[in-house]
């Protein structure tokens, strides 16, 4: 039995100094907060802060980030500093930072910018593509398909995400074999990776096992990524129930921001803090610390005015507090009274 409270216990992660990194399974995570995070926040951040927090998560060992997206700037205005943005990001390599690109446009907007990496958005439902790119499911589809074609033949390394993969804010439940017909078409088109997103967080366990468990059947594990909002707080058990699988690639957003703002009810991301905390305790190995995440989220907070935060980020501010060296005194000062 564990006792996460009195006597602390060793932070469960410092994998940068962790003797046994090696012995353990590897999971990707690919923090989304600069994308999906700051897209859906009414308040402005600007290239200068999200650079910080780029740096910020570098520095936790976040090894992938969602950077930007090249989008219309009307659509989203606070993407509109996208070739600015990667700029920032690629001086932080290795750090891998891709961005969202939704038609050949915006492809090529991102390869002038310097991206290595895009991702296309096929939402999985009619008229959640009208509402997010104004297309239809079939324009979509072509489009997704055409742009990721043209990514791979410029030698970009390529996601394509699958949204609204289980329930879709207009249409309700999404039909598994749609799901499937449309991730085969983006493979087929060159996707890299799959990302299989739960755009609202409206999944249990059960449903992301019956989901996977039919894309399996046809679509490669290692192909297969999990995208996961936390609406419901089923975030990080959605991610357990996708490692059960074999899935070893996750989405996540530091300090839990996130959203669509054309998905009404999509609620924030899957917070990076709380799924790497899970992982690391299950024994897998993230790369990235914990103490790091949270100055990240910290950092994100300030840049937004208001706290943020995962489901343990209480904890782990308490473990942090408590691990963290006494302030030493000021020689011949006694401390104020009061
Ligand atoms: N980047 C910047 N501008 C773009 C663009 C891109 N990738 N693609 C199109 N545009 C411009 C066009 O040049 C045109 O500009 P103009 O009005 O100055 O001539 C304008 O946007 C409209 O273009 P159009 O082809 O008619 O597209 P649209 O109005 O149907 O919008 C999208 C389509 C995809 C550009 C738009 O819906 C969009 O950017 N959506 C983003 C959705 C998003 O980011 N969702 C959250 C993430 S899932
Ligand atoms: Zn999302």
């Amino acid at each position: 039995m564990l006792h996460w409270d009195a006597p602390p216990p060793p932070m469960p992660t410092l994998p940068h100094h962790s003797p046994n990194d090696a012995a353990r399974e590897r999971v990707v995570v690919t923090d989304v907060a600069l994308r999906d995070g700051l897209q859906n926040q009414p308040e402005h951040v600007g290239t200068a802060g999200k650079a910080a927090l780029m740096r910020a998560l570098a520095a936790a060992g976040v090894p992938s980030i969602e950077a930007a997206s090249f989008v219309s700037p009307r659509a989203v205005p606070q993407m509109a500093d996208a070739a600015e943005v990667i700029a920032e990001a690629l001086a932080l390599a290795p750090l891998r930072a891709s961005a969202l690109a939704p038609n050949l446009r915006g492809l090529e907007r991102a390869i002038a910018a310097g991206t290595r990496e895009v991702a296309v958005v096929l939402s999985c439902t009619e008229t959640m593509n009208r509402k997010n790119i104004n297309m239809s499911l079939a324009e979509a589809t072509r489009v997704s398909c055409e742009t990721l074609r043209a990514a791979r033949t410029r030698g970009l390394a390529t996601r394509g995400y699958l949204a609204v993969a289980f329930e879709c804010p207009f249409e309700g439940t999404t039909p598994p074999e749609r799901v499937l017909e449309l991730g085969l078409a983006l493979l087929e088109a060159g996707a890299d990776e799959i990302v299989v997103a739960d755009t609202i967080g409206a999944a249990s366990p059960a449903q992301v096992q019956q989901l996977l468990g039919r894309l399996l059947l046809q679509l490669p594990v290692d192909r297969l990524g999990l995208h996961l909002h936390d609406t419901r707080g089923m975030g990080v058990a959605n991610a357990y129930a996708g490692l059960e699988l074999g899935v070893r690639r996750f989405d996540a957003s530091a300090g839990g921001l996130g959203g669509c703002p054309f998905a009404p009810g999509a609620s924030g991301n899957v917070a990076t803090e709380d799924l790497v905390l899970m992982l690391e305790q299950s024994g897998f190995a993230t790369g990235i610390s914990l103490p790091g995440l949270a100055a990240a989220v910290d950092l994100a907070g300030e840049l937004l005015g208001r706290p943020l935060g995962g489901h343990c980020m209480p904890w782990l501010r308490r473990q942090l507090a408590r691990s963290a060296p006494a302030a030493p005194r000021e020689a011949g000062r006694e401390p104020a009274a009061g």
